[in-house]
């Protein structure tokens, strides 16, 4: 996307040209290294996970705690993660490794905002039904005082996401079905023939007239889901 400064500059020129007045938290996720998520922080994005989960507990630790220490002056939330959420993003596959509670208690004394526990979800497509952990969610989010974070939040059936909700997470992240719902509606439109009738062709054209809303629907479903419409 050109990099740090480029989004920043898109976000905030957005804010002021379209006039959002919903607060809007540009995020970095599973930042992977310590100076990329500082260039980051530097740059404008107002909260920022730092992922550390597949370093030791203790370097995940460390570089957590540099992070919040950039951060927390300025005001950026920090999210962290712990144990692996298994499955396939940006063409890296693993396995799921649930968090421990030892290893959760470690990483929220740095004083981050918000935890990502691994507890059974994992990115991209689920093989069968998710295995999610609920009284590990209550345990671990009563216990370390923070609120959770859900990653792999795409295929996971509705009543599982209420579960997870009422068990202690508070932001869910959902990548693989907006995409999919992105590339349904590009297919939908080169089948239908019409980027070859006039200027069908303009990019704006192939990406506004399905995929576009198809995304935006997949994004609306997912806000009236888990009861964030409204909530700002
Ligand atoms: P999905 O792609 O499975 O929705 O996961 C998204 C995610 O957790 C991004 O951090």
């Amino acid at each position: 996307m050109g990099g740090w400064n480029t989004v920043v500059g898109m976000v905030n020129g957005l804010m002021k040209d379209l006039s959002i007045t919903v607060p809007v938290a540009l995020h970095v996720d599973h930042g992977g290294a310590v100076d990329i998520c500082k260039d980051a922080i530097y740059a404008g994005f107002t909260s920022i996970m730092y992922d550390g989960s597949h370093d030791s507990i203790d370097k995940n630790v460390i570089n957590t705690k540099i992070i919040v220490d950039y951060a927390t002056p300025l005001n950026i939330s920090v999210e962290a993660e712990v144990g692996i959420v298994g499955g396939t993003e940006d063409g890296v596959t693993g396995g799921v490794n649930y968090a421990s509670l030892k290893e959760c208690k470690m990483i929220a004394a740095t004083g981050i905002d918000f935890l990502a526990a691994s507890l059974g979800s994992v990115h991209g497509d689920y093989a069968g039904e998710p295995n999610l952990g609920y009284d590990e969610m209550v345990e671990y989010s009563s216990k370390t005082g923070l609120p959770l974070v859900l990653h792999g939040g795409s295929g996971i059936p509705d009543d599982m996401i209420k579960k997870a909700i009422a068990s202690g997470q508070a932001k869910i992240n959902v990548n693989t079905e907006v995409q999919k719902a992105f590339s349904k509606g590009i297919r939908q439109y080169i089948e239908e023939g019409k980027d070859q009738i006039t200027t069908g062709y303009d990019p704006r054209k192939v990406i506004g007239t399905y995929a576009y809303k198809n995304m935006k629907k997949t994004i609306t479903e997912k806000l009236t889901l888990f009861g964030s419409t409204n909530k700002a």
